[in-house]
């Protein structure tokens, strides 16, 4: 529980200019490595990386997975997730996609040339979690204990059982399942959490874009009612393709919505993993609502109950928060089931700096007058499956996209990133038939948002199972290089030319009570993104709002994910999609390209890995 102690975190370290190299830069006086690389062996017995990409579903099934997101150090001998040995762990970690033009070898088009369903089980194989045994063998070498048991991938077709008020529901019944309670795999898996009772929480973000019509031409694809229809636009927009990319309708008919309509409703979850017990079936959280979860960030109140404040990453849409029915007793039993049942509200935030949380219940009125158990047949599992259509209901407050959350560690305050939101203000439908994304307001007071910015809120009394709380701007991202005083593009009074960046992301509170403020944006250095380079981390001090740079990452790269060890001398962040960019031919030809990051020299193709970070003398990072 928060306590009123100070709060400020002053930074330490020398800040970095930004970069175009296609390499990793920290501060003077500190190192980095790269560990968990794609396709590195998960296990003794597993294979080795062939490099041209020709691995087949059988080995990627047994390597490390592909773009790796959210990830969090669990301590080998912890019992609360974060307390423990700083030596030895394990480090679970997402892995949200594939960048097929390095995810397949060359003259392999998703859905095209080369096609087959091997490739398809091997993307599938590649999204999920990993759970890699890592242990510190010499100083700043951070190695996998290739024998240890704990390493597996959980992905795109492990069991996992569904859990809470919508297992079971008849929405997600299909003919492999017809109890509606055993969904098979996580993929397109973002942002994180972690619980302190020791499991690990994964956030099913973009799962809509798995989803098309298999072998049908779209335009005779009819979608089986109106209901369905209406919440298939209200979460995938129009299109009733799935993204060409991934192409899995195209032999799995699971993904195929006109033929399998009810699997798209067993994903976009929240999924509980206990990394310590690979017997144990992961568990999708349906009292948590189902959206484009980024990540979900857990706070306890006074009394044990659990809070995890959550965003729905899509332009103009929303923030939830979960309030747990029972408490969290370190070390019972109970704490497995805690996340089946509680309260999930949504945020509305008021122009005046205050706001309130709207509890998604059966008996909470919509702004029509109507219950919402009159918009969802009394059901609270469906009003769970169509979570954004209930805080339709409600009067949210649409965000600039909101991404991860943080919760500071002795203040309780919690941050959001909001990445950017070029239709805010467009007057552009936000989905076929829907409402227009609005214009600028106070929590999102930029048209055409392209940098994003940092919003903040402390709940009323320090209360995080209340409904009322004040909210202020923490940092508008901007560029003064490019724009003057006054013209809001330039951005708050904590940005500078040293420090400027776009689209803030992946976002975490080190021990201390800094913040750490991961990029995924525009990475072009030209036009209103000049002087900000690749994607990057900062760290802020919340008190001063004084932000510096402390990372630069490769060529194309998002920078996401963050997590320390205990004793804070060690931070992991992940480096996703490194050789993104808009040419996939010239890519698929020369993969080589874009990028050579990490494996320089000898490297075949890029790849999405992992980066530790220490402080030469032993220090605690970023101080
Ligand atoms: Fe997967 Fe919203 O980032
Ligand atoms: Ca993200
Ligand atoms: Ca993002
Ligand atoms: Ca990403």
């Amino acid at each position: 529980a928060a306590d009123a102690g100070p709060a400020s975190a002053p930074l330490g370290f020398q800040a970095i200019p930004m970069s175009t190299a296609d390499t990793v830069v920290v501060p003077e006086g500190y190192a980095h490595a790269v560990l968990n690389r794609w396709g590195d062996p998960l296990t003794a017995a597993a294979p080795a990386f062939k490099g041209d990409a020709s691995d087949d579903g059988e080995a990627q099934a047994a390597q490390v997975g592909y773009n790796h997101d959210g990830l969090h150090f669990f301590p080998i001998d912890g019992k609360d997730g974060v307390s423990g040995s700083s030596t030895e762990g394990l480090l679970v970690t997402n892995h949200e996609y594939v960048t097929p033009h390095y995810f397949f070898p060359k003259g392999v088009q998703p859905g095209g040339a080369g096609w087959s369903p091997d490739w398809i089980r091997k993307a599938q194989h590649a999204q999920g979690v990993s759970v890699t045994h890592i242990r510190l063998d010499a100083p700043g070498q951070w190695r996998r204990v290739q024998d240890s048991s704990y390493n597996r991938m959980i992905h795109a077709n492990t069991p996992i059982r569904m859990t809470g008020p919508a297992a079971g529901h008849a929405l997600l019944r299909t003919q492999a399942d017809p109890e509606g309670n055993q969904a098979l795999g996580t993929f397109g898996n973002c942002g994180n959490g972690w619980t302190p009772w020791n499991t690990y929480l994964t956030c099913e973000e973009n799962f809509t874009d798995y989803f098309g019509t298999g072998a049908h031409p779209a335009e005779q694809a009819d979608y089986p009612d109106e209901a369905y229809r209406q919440h298939m636009l209200r979460y995938k927009g129009g299109g009733k393709t799935a993204d060409p990319e991934y192409a899995w309708d195209t032999h799995d008919a699971r993904f195929d919505w006109t033929q399998t309509p009810n699997e798209y409703h067993r994903h976009g979850w929240i999924v509980e993993i206990d990394p310590f017990d690979p017997s144990a079936a992961p568990r999708k959280l349906t009292a948590l609502g189902r959206f484009k979860h980024e990540n979900a960030a857990l706070t306890l109140a006074g009394d044990g109950r659990v809070v995890i404040y959550m965003g729905d990453d899509q332009r103009s849409e929303y923030i939830y928060k979960f309030v747990s029915e029972d408490a969290y007793r370190p070390g019972a039993d109970s704490n497995r089931t805690l996340l089946e049942r509680g309260t999930l509200h949504v945020a509305r935030f008021g122009d005046d700096g205050k706001g309130v949380w709207i509890p998604l219940t059966l008996d909470t009125r919509g702004t029509d007058g109507r219950r919402l158990g009159e918009h969802f047949n009394e059901s609270l599992g469906e009003l769970l499956i169509k979570t954004r259509q209930a805080a339709d209901a409600v009067g949210a407050t649409p965000m600039d996209r909101p991404e991860w959350i943080a919760v500071h560690p002795r203040t309780g305050e919690a941050y959001a990133t909001l990445t950017n939101n070029t239709d805010r203000g467009s007057g552009k439908a936000r989905w076929p038939g829907g409402p227009k994304h609005p214009g600028a307001d106070a929590a999102n007071p930029r048209d055409k948002n392209i940098y994003g910015h940092i919003v903040r809120w402390r709940e009323a009394g320090r209360d995080p199972r209340g409904t009322a709380f004040e909210w202020d701007i923490f940092a508008l991202a901007g560029n003064p290089t490019r724009y003057a005083d006054g013209d809001p593009r330039r951005g708050s009074a904590n940005i500078s030319a040293e420090n400027t960046f776009n689209s803030p992301d992946g976002l975490g509170f080190d021990a201390q009570g800094r913040l750490w403020v991961l990029t995924d944006g525009n990475y072009g250095n030209g036009g209103d993104y000049e002087g900000q380079g690749n994607n990057q981390m900062l760290v802020a001090d919340p008190v001063s709002g004084e932000l510096r740079r402390f990372l630069t990452g490769p060529k194309g790269c998002e920078v996401t994910g963050i997590t320390w060890t205990p004793d804070q001398r060690f931070v992991f962040v992940n480096i996703q999609h490194p050789g993104e960019g808009p040419d996939l031919d010239k890519a698929q030809s020369d993969p080589l390209s874009a990028s050579t990051w990490p494996d320089g020299p000898r490297a075949t193709r890029p790849r999405p890995a992992t980066v530790v970070i220490w402080k030469k003398d032993g220090g605690t990072v970023g101080s």
